[in-house]
């Protein structure tokens, strides 16, 4: 037998022998038909019992990659060497440039992780979309996940419903009607992985492949990603410092997608009199808004602004919500309000896409609101941010300032 076996150490002997011999046969390094040596000579020749070979070779043959022959020995079954890759320079390791194609959509859709933005760790981080987890209650946090594993212990293992824990829609639905103003009920309210599998649900009931969806410029690229791989054509409307400009929205818009209370990435809030006529002209247009709330709760000055869907009459915002920024985004745990027309179709797509939401994760969470907790945690955090926000404020228009010695002096080192 020509391959190399060895034993490292004295842990999961039967595994390492396993892994090996499979891995020898399925590379091919052990061909078909080549006969193995006994069990007992193996055991000798690697220092191992023979319980330890026995053991490895009657799982091989339950799996079909060995065959017994009575007074001949063991054998490599044939036909289970994989197919060579298809450049020899790349081995057996799969290729990014080999192997079947995706749809060609996604070779022009960017990495998230991968840019560069996302590989630096500077000493001051300006990046968008991290909050800051040291605020984190952790240790309540983990009383309300222990609590959460006691009662999916005693639970019967079962899927759940695709719309999300009840305490969690209900702790859901009374957060949003008071503070956001969103008229709805628990029913209303379906759990989905963060904001955007929110939009990515929405685009999948709503839009056909050639529709045309609305967005603002600049805007969200992850929404705008969503819609268009439902097939949707997306066509920007320029941003101004009111909000979406409504007098340059196209008549055929099928949805709209908007950050009213604070534009990404402007920051700016939609002003009363453009939500107005964005309401008018999407009711005229039969255009779907949906609202993108996923950081209204902080808003640092001025009066807080309510949501768009609480100046809904008709039934025409679907209302989406996170709490990426309220508590922190690797949670994936947002939420989305829709007319009551989309509710079923919505609920099918998120059964249809992962079933439901982890329910450890949303049972932990519907506990830490419903005991007041993510109140706090939100006074806490909205307080920091804005002495954050102050501070900076102060340098920018002050040591910062394009103007100042300090500026002039040292730019490369801030
Ligand atoms: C406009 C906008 N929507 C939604 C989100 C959050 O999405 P998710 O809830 O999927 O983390 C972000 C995060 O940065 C965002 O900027």
């Amino acid at each position: 037998m020509d391959i190399q076996l060895s034993i490292h150490g004295r842990q999961d002997l039967a595994g390492q022998l396993y892994r090996q011999l499979r891995a020898a046969i399925v590379e091919g390094r052990l061909a078909g038909g080549a006969r193995l040596p006994s069990t007992r000579d193996l055991a000798e020749q690697l220092g191992v019992s023979r319980k330890t070979t026995l053991e490895v070779f009657e799982r091989l043959q339950g799996e079909g990659f060995l065959l017994s022959r009575t007074g001949l020995g063991t054998f490599v079954a044939d036909g289970l060497q994989r197919a060579p890759a298809a450049s020899p320079d790349f081995g057996f390791v799969s290729s990014a440039s080999f192997g079947p194609a995706p749809n060609a959509f996604w070779a022009g859709i960017p990495d998230m992780l991968s840019m560069p933005a996302r590989q630096i760790r500077p000493k001051f981080d300006f990046l968008g979309g991290v909050t800051d987890k040291k605020r984190f209650p952790f240790d309540i946090w983990r009383r309300c996940i222990n609590h959460a594993l006691r009662m999916q212990a005693r639970d019967r293992g079962d899927y759940k419903d695709p719309g999300g824990d009840q305490s969690l829609r209900l702790a859901i639905a009374r957060y949003v009607s008071f503070n956001r103003a969103v008229n709805c009920n628990w029913t209303d309210v379906i759990v989905t992985q963060g904001a955007q599998q929110a939009l990515d649900l929405l685009a999948r009931v709503l839009l056909s492949p050639g529709d045309a969806v609305a967005v603002e410029e600049p805007g969200y690229p992850p929404a705008h990603t969503a819609f268009a791989a439902a097939g949707a054509r997306i066509l920007s409307v320029p941003v101004d410092s009111q909000g979406i400009d409504t007098s340059q929205l196209p008549g055929n818009a099928k949805l709209t997608y908007v950050t009213p209370s604070h534009q990404f990435p402007l920051g700016i809030p939609m002003t009363i009199e453009r939500r107005v006529a964005l309401l008018e002209w999407a009711g005229r247009h039969q255009s779907v808004i949906v609202e993108d709330d996923y950081d209204g709760e902080f808003r640092f000055t001025g009066r807080p602004l309510e949501s768009l869907a609480s100046l809904d009459q008709k039934g025409l915002v679907a209302y989406v919500g996170t709490f990426s920024k309220t508590l922190f985004p690797e949670l994936r745990i947002g939420y989305v309000i829709a007319p009551p027309s989309l509710r079923g179709a919505l609920l099918k797509a998120k059964q249809t896409v992962d079933w439901h939401s982890c329910t450890l994760t949303q049972m932990a969470l519907a506990r830490f609101m419903l005991e007041g907790h993510f109140a706090r945690h939100l006074r806490r955090v909205h307080k920091a941010y804005a002495e954050r926000r102050d501070t900076l404020i102060a340098h920018l228009s002050g040591p910062l300032s394009p103007g100042s010695m300090f500026y002039r002096l040292r730019p490369a080192s801030i």
